[in-house]
């Protein structure tokens, strides 16, 4: 059975970490207030000179180091045959995608590179769609995933209530097809083993940038009260959260008939702590499951799965054979998740 592995992790933050505390010197907010209403204490803000595609391919070097240790970078760029880039904050709007100029980046000169939106479930999606690429094309044998955004840079500042939620990032993995005849290790893990991806449109509206696409584009000589931005109805995407939260994760066990107790992490989409622990609650599963780390890096979006995978992966928590679950939710509005065998 051919089977697709990530065999390496890697992430990449902005130097600058932003507390709650310096957050509050310019605005109208507290560290008591985003700590006990979101469970975020700082993020890592991009300054002018770093775009989306500099923190992934940051991400993706290091992915591609883990993946093949001691192997030049520029011999184990080559070898990739696809290039997923999830983002909402691409480097350039519409063309060219961010994949390719990550692609042009690593060296990449035999990548397939495409761009992929799907908000905050990004990677997920992006799993997917690089293990189907994957398996559909003989020659092609390696990708690399990555979600990287830059959100900070399209935030309201005057807008407390969703200005203090987001971070920049990226995290990236690399996925390799492994088929039958090389496959002789019993011991192999069987990667990834199911996807659930799902979309609900009824509410795009309530995570959107209104301005700069087509329905409504900038316009020569108009000046613009605020620059391009993410609006966001915080409640409706709360409750959404929670609601996609718990059918992903029930989906994902049910159809692989299989109990959380199996699960060695669930690795949430991180947006708010509290969203976290009202699944954990609905679902009856301890909330310790949950990997968490937003109090370092706040909603870095589509980076958000990855960044966690890469930091659990580095810190020596994950071990051949454990079962991941991802479970992601954003704009679109989309969810869904990831179940793999470590
Ligand atoms: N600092 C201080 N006070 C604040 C802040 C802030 N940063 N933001 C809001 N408040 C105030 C409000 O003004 C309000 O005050 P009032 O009662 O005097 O009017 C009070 O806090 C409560 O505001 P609510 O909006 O009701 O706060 P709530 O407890 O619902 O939390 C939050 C808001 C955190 C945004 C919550 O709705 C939420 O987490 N929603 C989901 C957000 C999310 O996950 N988004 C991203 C998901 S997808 C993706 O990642 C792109």
């Amino acid at each position: 059975m051919t089977r697709f592995v990530i065999t390496g992790t890697g992430s990449s933050v902005p130097p600058r970490r932003v507390s709650n505390a310096a957050l509050s010197e310019k605005m109208d907010t507290s560290d008591e207030w985003i700590r006990s209403h979101t469970g975020i204490a700082a993020r890592h803000m991009a300054d002018e000179s770093c775009a989306t595609s500099d923190l992934a391919v940051e991400a993706a070097r290091a992915a591609l180091e883990k993946a093949s240790p001691g192997a030049p970078l520029a011999e184990a760029a080559r070898a990739v045959d696809v290039i997923v880039v999830a983002t909402a904050t691409p480097d350039y709007q519409g063309c060219p995608s961010t994949a390719c100029l990550v692609q042009h980046a690593l060296g990449a000169v035999n990548a397939a590179a495409l761009d992929l939106a799907a908000g905050c479930t990004g990677f997920v999606y992006g799993l997917e769609t690089a293990a189907g690429l994957l398996a559909v094309g003989p020659g092609r044998a390696r990708a690399l995933v990555i979600g990287a955004e830059t959100l900070t840079r399209f935030l309201d500042w005057g807008d407390r209530s969703v200005s203090v939620l987001f971070g920049d990032g990226a995290g990236a993995v690399v996925l390799d097809k492994v088929s039958a005849a090389e496959d002789g290790r019993a011991a192999s893990p069987r990667g990834l083993l199911r996807s659930l991806l799902r979309a609900d449109g009824s509410g795009a509206q309530d995570l959107i940038f209104r301005r700069g696409g087509s329905r409504a584009p900038f316009r020569a000589g108009e000046t613009l009260e605020k620059g391009m931005h993410l609006s966001m109805n915080g409640r409706a995407v709360y409750t959404f959260a929670v609601k996609a939260l718990c059918e992903t994760i029930e989906a994902l066990l049910a159809a692989e008939r299989l109990s959380h107790e199996r699960l060695a992490w669930i690795v949430p989409h991180q947006a708010n702590a509290r969203i976290v622990q009202a699944a954990a609650k609905r679902l009856g599963i301890p909330e310790e499951k949950f990997f968490l780390n937003i109090a370092d890096y706040a909603n870095t979006s589509a980076a958000s799965i990855p960044l966690a995978l890469d930091e659990l992966n580095r810190s020596g928590r994950l071990h051949p054979g454990d079962l991941i679950l991802s479970a992601g939710f954003g704009a679109g509005l989309t969810y869904g998740g990831n179940l793999i065998e470590w």
